[in-house]
């Protein structure tokens, strides 16, 4: 099952090039869905008809989504939250603050692409195009998965053993209650299910795909979102140019912004090179409706396949080299001061700018140590690891 994620700016018309690129798909006899996990849902508006928080029909082989994030949070959270607020009950906390303590924000959204495990495993699409908020929530969106497995891996089993252990005691030291098995069970496969979920966008059938109008200020956010994507392990397999000014016919005032419009679209051509550039025209009303949507992408697309990866590879790569193994991570634009890099444990743990991802290392990569790391010119971020057999041989022997 393909799935595509359409992200971008405020307002660029990402909900627009994610429904009409749904509505081409499924026009070319593909089951397509196509999905919101914006709590502020604009599928209804631009398809022009009421949608569910189930896939409700909108045309042959056209489904659409608008999942409600708060539901989808009640069911897999409830179980934990309603532990954590019968600890807080025991302080007494006043209800409504308790209740507000439990909710970890932005994990409505993070859980409402869950959703899209369930349709893998439904095997009922061929393609889910996912529209998604604005960049900044979403980039938080994609970075939580790994954070909160992060967080449920280490802390979690540490937790339930020490609570094993302390169980007869605590109960009747504090009156604290003591999680039932169920809590812990609930917290594993969350963090099971969230594991998938990053492995389904992180692998060979997902992209992402940036939209962005031609402005300035516009493009400096496609570019870090382009960063920070790659950082996450996502792959970007095409950019959307927007609402781009039709030349022909232009007055005065159109001629000034295709002018202007063009120096941004010559940026975007360098910034993105290597990656299709899909543009769309700015139309004479909004494109509303199955019909106009598809005109809008067929129009976009230009022919080309809209379903096409375009056969990337994704941004993380660990190749074998003379002196070891080299782990390559493609971070675009990045230059070398602006990453940082520690070890923690079994993690590599990459910073650039304010987002921070806990890359854990695969067990063949683990064992070995960090022997230098250096961004190239091309922005790669290239860990070299060497086998350090012998100050490991002679620990193993003195212990
Ligand atoms: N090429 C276009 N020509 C004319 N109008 C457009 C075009 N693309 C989008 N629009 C209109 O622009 C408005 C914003 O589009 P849309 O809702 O798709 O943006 P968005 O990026 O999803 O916004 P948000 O960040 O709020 O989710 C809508 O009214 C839409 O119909
Ligand atoms: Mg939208």
């Amino acid at each position: 099952m393909r799935i595509i994620l359409f992200t971008g700016k405020g307002g660029v018309g990402k909900s627009t090039v994610a429904s009409g690129t749904a509505a081409l798909a499924a026009a070319e006899g593909h089951r397509t869905l196509v999905l919101s996990t914006d709590a502020a849902h604009s599928l209804a508006d631009a398809f022009g008809t009421p949608v569910g928080a189930e896939p409700t029909e909108v045309a042959e082989n056209l489904f659409v989504q608008q999942v409600d994030a708060q539901l989808r949070f009640e069911q897999s959270w409830a179980e934990i939250q309603g532990y954590l607020l019968s600890v807080l009950d025991t302080t007494g906390m006043d209800p409504v603050a308790a209740e507000e303590l439990t909710v970890i924000p932005g994990a409505e959204e993070v859980l409402a692409l869950l959703e899209l495990r369930l349709h893998v495993l439904s095997d009922d699409w061929d393609v889910v195009v996912v529209d998604c908020a604005p960049t900044a929530e979403t980039l938080r969106l994609l970075a939580l998965p790994e954070a909160l497995g992060w967080y449920m891996q280490r802390v979690f089993p540490v937790q339930q053993r020490v609570v094993k252990a302390l169980r007869p005691v605590l109960t009747r030291a504090a009156g604290v209650p003591m999680p039932g098995g169920g809590v812990f069970e609930a917290v594993e496969r969350l963090h099971a299910e969230l594991d998938e979920v990053r492995t389904l966008l992180t692998g060979p059938d997902a992209s992402v795909r940036i939209v962005l109008t031609p402005e300035a200020v516009v493009l400096a956010e496609a570019r870090r979102a382009y960063t920070t994507l790659s950082l996450f392990g996502y792959r970007v397999d095409g950019v959307v140019a927007n609402r781009v000014f039709p030349t022909e016919g232009a007055d005065d005032w159109r001629a000034g912004w295709v002018m202007a419009q063009d120096a941004v679209l010559a940026e975007v051509t360098q910034s993105f090179a290597g990656l299709p550039l899909w543009r769309s025209e700015y139309l004479t009303g909004e494109p509303v409706g199955v019909a106009a949507l598809e005109a809008l992408a067929r129009d976009l697309y230009d022919g080309t396949d809209p379903l096409a990866s375009s056969g990337l590879r994704g941004p993380f790569e660990v190749v074998s080299v003379r002196s070891g193994v080299q782990l390559r991570l493609r971070l675009p634009f990045v230059t070398r001061d602006q990453v940082d890099l520690a070890r923690s444990g079994d993690d590599l743990v990459v910073t650039v700018g304010s987002y921070r991802r806990l890359l854990a290392l695969p067990a063949s990569l683990a064992r070995l140590q960090v022997s230098s790391a250096r961004v190239d010119d091309e922005g790669v971020l290239r860990v070299s690891f060497q086998d350090p057999t012998g100050s490991t041989a002679t620990k193993e022997r003195a212990g």
